[in-house]
């Protein structure tokens, strides 16, 4: 395994990318608890992050003393680059040339982190971010690349096994950064790249069966991706100690509650156990329009009746989640101030320590698209895998301005028809999230000889890579104009379709 320190760099999940795209295992751990992940991890190598801070300041994070102790192979990456100066008796200046963006790195000697492309006379595209620049090497140590405006951008001493860079190599903007990792993790640190989802299978599902013994679990299962993997997974390791509660809350989409009762019930055997709770949800949503508002009740009335099932069930320890890595790993903050909720989206939040169960989390440890591969290893269908993300909350925050089963019903069927156009076009894998909304207007219409009077429907679709910004997505207007005269023609109760071409941010991805 490797250790990723990390120093508060926006970057460094990205760091973690590039390894486990070469089927290496790594961690990341902030750079205050790094001492003792190391102790934990034994690992093979250690990779410090870049950062915000300036090593220059007084109350800068360091290098803990036990990693260069280690003995074992260290990169270090930009702010990494200079705390690694700083602590070996270099130093260190705040650049009066900050550079930012996009340089060309000439390399003038052979070093182990070079091989391919990274050959003596070459030049390399790197993406640099710094403020400060290391002016003084420490001893042992020397220049193998420059930049113009980082005389000293690749440091390397071959015999203590440590080598710096001061640009991004994770980054895409630098083309060929991830051979350097390749060259650092498989050739200099000897880690085999054997960390494949077949292996990751086997050890999870003994940690799980290390970890419940002959207790029972029980999971919440949403249909999502991330549950349904956790579920199979689960199920393969312990059986019928696994029970599955599925919180039906009447705002899901067309047909998807049967989908998830045949999948998980008929097709892996799983003890299911499906509640239909849409009278009580949309009882209390009733005349409800505060999205945070109607946030607020579908979470708890959410927990109290998984806790009532959960009862019923009875004698459970453990209660299993889907949790994946980028919501585990903690991150490192140097602003300290609080950030803006926009909206509270965890509404599951607070089952465990309602219930006072144990957690059984085996995802914590995977990327989203990682998660996706293991479903794909466990069998699961590629509509399953494959599927856009949909919020807790489902259908609720679809209806700005009140739910109730009319709406609910008049949007499943506009959406279940956006959604079929979609894929029978062949997009559906290039769009993030699509979905319908019904809004709470009433236009005029003309169909046939009468006039009408219904609703707007408006159309979102995205693209984005992990939710936090996004492009609406660009269909042709055939398409749209095809499935909005199906929309009008096929269900009741909306006569006007439009499409929503603001990106995120501005807007958000959902509507509430
Ligand atoms: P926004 O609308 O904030 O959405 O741009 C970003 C992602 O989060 C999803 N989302 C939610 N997920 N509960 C959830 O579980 C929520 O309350 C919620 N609100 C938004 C949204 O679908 C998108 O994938």
């Amino acid at each position: 395994a490797i250790l990723i320190v990390d120093f508060g760099s926006q970057v460094t999940q990205l760091i973690a990318r590039r390894l486990r795209e070469l089927n290496v295992y790594c961690e990341i751990h902030p750079f205050s608890s790094a001492a003792s992940a190391l102790k934990d991890m034994n690992p093979r190598g250690i990779i410090l992050s870049g950062g915000p801070a300036s090593v220059l300041d007084e109350n800068a994070p360091h290098i803990d003393q036990a990693l260069l102790d280690a003995n074992v192979p260290i990169l270090g990456i930009c702010y990494g680059q200079q705390a690694l100066c700083m602590a070996l008796g270099g130093n260190v200046e705040a650049g009066l040339d900050a550079e930012y963006g996009r340089a060309t790195l000439n390399i003038d000697k052979p070093c182990s982190i070079f091989s391919g492309e990274w050959a003596v006379g070459e030049e390399q595209q790197v993406w640099m971010s710094h403020g400060d620049r290391v002016t003084q090497i420490p001893e042992g140590f020397e220049v193998v690349a420059t930049s113009a405006g980082a005389p000293l951008a690749v440091i390397a001493n071959e015999e203590k096994r440590m080598w710096a860079v001061q640009f991004h190599p994770e980054v895409h903007h630098t083309p060929n950064g991830a051979e350097l990792y390749k060259n650092f993790v498989i050739d200099i640190c000897g880690c085999t790249g054997d960390w494949t989802m077949g292996a990751y299978r086997e050890q999870a599902i003994q940690q799980i069966r290390d970890q419940v013994g002959d207790a029972k679990v029980i999971c919440g299962l949403s249909g999502g991706v991330d549950s349904s993997v956790a579920a199979v997974l689960i199920h393969e390791a312990i059986g019928d100690q696994l029970t599955c509660i599925f919180v039906d809350h009447g705002l899901l989409r067309l047909n998807e509650a049967e989908e998830v009762v045949n999948l998980f019930r008929d097709h892996y055997n799983i003890p299911l156990v499906h509640v239909d709770a849409a009278d009580e949800f949309l009882g209390e949503l009733d005349g409800k329009s505060d999205p945070e508002e109607k946030r607020k009740i579908i979470g708890r009335l959410f927990i109290e009746t998984f806790d009532k099932e959960a009862k019923k069930v009875g004698g459970a320890k453990f209660l299993a989640q889907g949790t994946l890595y980028p919501d585990v790993i903690e991150s490192v903050s140097f602003t300290g101030g609080p950030s803006v909720t926009i909206k509270s989206h965890h509404n599951v939040g607070g089952l465990p320590e309602k219930m006072d169960l144990k957690l059984v989390e085996p995802l914590r440890e995977l990327f989203k698209d990682e998660v996706r591969a293991l479903g794909r290893e466990l069998g699961l269908p590629e509509s399953f895998v494959g599927r856009h993300p949909f919020p807790g909350p489902g259908l609720a925050i679809r209806c700005p301005g009140g739910v109730n089963k009319e709406k609910a019903d008049i949007l499943r069927k506009a959406d279940a028809i956006y959604l079929d156009e979609i894929r029978k076009s062949g997009q559906y894998d290039k769009i993030w999230q699509a979905f319908a909304v019904l809004l709470p207007v009433q236009t005029v219409g003309v169909m046939g000889d009468g006039r009408t009077y219904e609703f707007v429907c408006a159309l979102r679709a995205v693209t984005s890579v992990d939710g936090m910004t996004a492009d609406f997505y660009q269909f042709d207007m055939d398409f749209l104009g095809r499935t909005a005269t199906r929309i009008i023609n096929e269900v009741k109760g909306i006569n006007r379709v439009v499409y929503d071409v603001t990106s995120k941010p501005p807007g958000t991805i959902e509507w509430e």
